[in-house]
């Protein structure tokens, strides 16, 4: 089995999570695209659902599919988002925004009850970095913000060469929501968690594909078929780590 059929299969067993009358989150990138074209099959078949899109890719795919999409300004709270990744841990811990679309992303997938990650085994990583780390700012002050990322991310042991994401036309790549990318080629993220809150503190920084506590599922598929780990429940930890409770 090739990386994209791995991809498939991934989105094949994320499917059989999906029940009727669901509101679903749908993904972006070739892996969540795969899944939108298989539910696409089942919507034709009857099955009702009602979906958000996280990019405007996702909502041409949908919709030439047929399937009933909403807003989150009508749906605020959806049951169930089902996305790719570009790297996670065993920990759940993602970097996503390899397609652009991180901030509609995370937004979908905190409106949601849960988040299903979807992937070949191959984005399954001991340490996240070595995919560059997308940062989406917004275009004012673009430099000073890309300076300030850098300090900032080297008080999280982290370093690297920063780029602004380019567009297939040579200009500047830009998100559905008219901000930029920075992709952060760090090599390794010593502490995700520390990154992350500290990237915050850039006026500039919109979101970044950091997505920690986030995902409830991974379903990955690999040569022999497809694996899933699942999220640690936070109140058994709490259970145990309280003799009171
Ligand atoms: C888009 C994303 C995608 O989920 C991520 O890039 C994975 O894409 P693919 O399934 O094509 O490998 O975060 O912003």
């Amino acid at each position: 089995m090739d990386a994209d059929a791995q991809k498939r299969a991934a989105a094949e067993a994320a499917l059989d999570l999906i029940e009727p009358g669901m509101k679903l989150g749908l993904g972006t990138g070739s892996t969540a695209k795969h899944f939108v074209d298989l539910l696409g099959a089942k919507v034709k078949d009857g099955l009702n659902v009602i979906c958000v899109p996280t990019s405007q890719a996702t909502r041409v795919q949908a919709e030439a599919l047929g399937i009933r999409l909403t807003t989150l300004d009508d749906e605020p709270a959806l049951d169930l988002t089902v996305d790719g990744a570009d790297e996670l841990d065993a920990s759940l811990r993602l970097i996503k925004g390899g397609g652009g679309a991180l901030l509609r992303e995370k937004i979908v997938a905190a409106a949601s009850g849960g988040l299903v990650i979807i992937a070949d085994e191959s984005k399954l990583v001991e340490n996240l970095g070595a995919f560059p780390l997308p940062i989406e700012v917004v275009p004012f002050g673009l430099a000073a913000t890309r300076h300030l990322v850098e300090m900032l991310a080297e008080d999280a042991g982290c370093s690297g060469i920063i780029t602004l994401r380019q567009g297939l036309d040579g200009k500047p790549f830009q998100t559905d929501g008219g901000h930029l990318i920075l992709d952060c080629a760090f090599e390794a993220i010593p502490d995700p968690d520390e990154l992350d809150q500290i990237l915050r503190f850039a006026p500039g920084v919109v979101e970044t594909g950091l997505f920690i506590g986030v995902a409830d599922m991974a379903i990955l598929g690999g040569p022999d078929g497809v694996s899933m780990i699942e999220a640690e429940d936070e109140d058994e930890d709490d259970d145990e780590s309280d003799p009171a409770a």
